[in-house]
């Protein structure tokens, strides 16, 4: 990788988008601060100075209906770096990296209204980007929200950051992890899978899916190629391939 480094940014996607429409490729721009951070479902994602705001372009050579793959191996990348510095992450589906949110950890207090009562503090999000035609990926981009090094009053209530979970870290080498990781995991499409099953906090769990034009309710059972939610509900299995979700119980 060849990294393009800012001290301040608008968001490192939207470069990172940029060098890929001009043709570059296996690149990461990182910045210390983003001022403009998007995240997913239109929302603005905060991006203080010590967070890690990373966007690598990918040299993909996968047809675009694999991409979420790609996004969910970004997810269990993410975890990887964490778990490598002491922190247990887990994954909500698709790709909320998420501490203290085990089915086990839980307060389970009836009236709990937001993830941090019932236990899920959000860590770090992804936000894929790509274009293409119909079967093949011109590019695609990963960028990558880590709260890092920030302190716990810089945050909001349902977000946590690793400064908060073990102290400050070493930015660089748990971005290299994570580069490291997701790269293997490209490389090895079939664990993908498997290994974000593993990570899962979303399996077994009943969960409130928003999927834009409807909301589906019922038990998370399995996540199938390329990346779609399986949740068992009142009306039988539906096979959920993007939306917003939320544990219920
Ligand atoms: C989400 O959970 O909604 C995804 C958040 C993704 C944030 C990262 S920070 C680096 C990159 N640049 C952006 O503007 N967004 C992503």
């Amino acid at each position: 990788y060849t990294v393009e480094y800012h001290e301040s940014i608008g968001s490192t996607n939207d470069r990172a988008r940029e060098r890929a429409a001009d043709g570059d490729r296996d690149i990461v721009v990182v910045a210390d601060e983003q001022t403009g951070g998007r995240g997913r479902l239109e929302r603005s994602w905060d991006s203080p100075p010590g967070g890690i705001w990373a966007s690598t372009v990918l040299d993909p050579t996968l047809p675009a209906a694999h991409v979420p793959l790609v996004t969910l191996a970004a997810g269990v990348a993410v975890v990887d770096a964490c778990r490598a510095v002491g922190v247990e992450a887990t994954l909500k589906w698709p790709n909320d990296v998420l501490v203290g949110d085990a089915p086990d950890s839980r307060r389970g207090d009836a009236d709990a209204t937001t993830d941090a009562a019932r236990g899920g503090q959000k860590l770090a999000g992804i936000l894929t980007e790509m274009e293409g035609e119909a079967d093949r990926v011109s590019w695609l981009l990963v960028g990558v929200g880590l709260n890092a090094n920030i302190a716990p009053e810089a945050l909001p209530n349902d977000a946590t950051s690793l400064q908060e979970q073990i102290g400050a870290v070493d930015r660089r080498a748990v971005l290299q992890t994570i580069l490291e990781s997701l790269s293997a995991l490209v490389a090895a499409p079939e664990t993908i899978i498997e290994q974000w099953r593993a990570y899962s906090s979303t399996l077994g769990r009943t969960v409130r899916v928003d999927t834009g034009r409807n909301e589906i309710e019922g038990k998370a059972v399995d996540v199938q190629f390329p990346g779609a939610l399986v949740v068992d509900t009142d009306s039988g299995e539906e096979v959920v391939h993007a939306g917003d979700c939320e544990h219920l119980r």
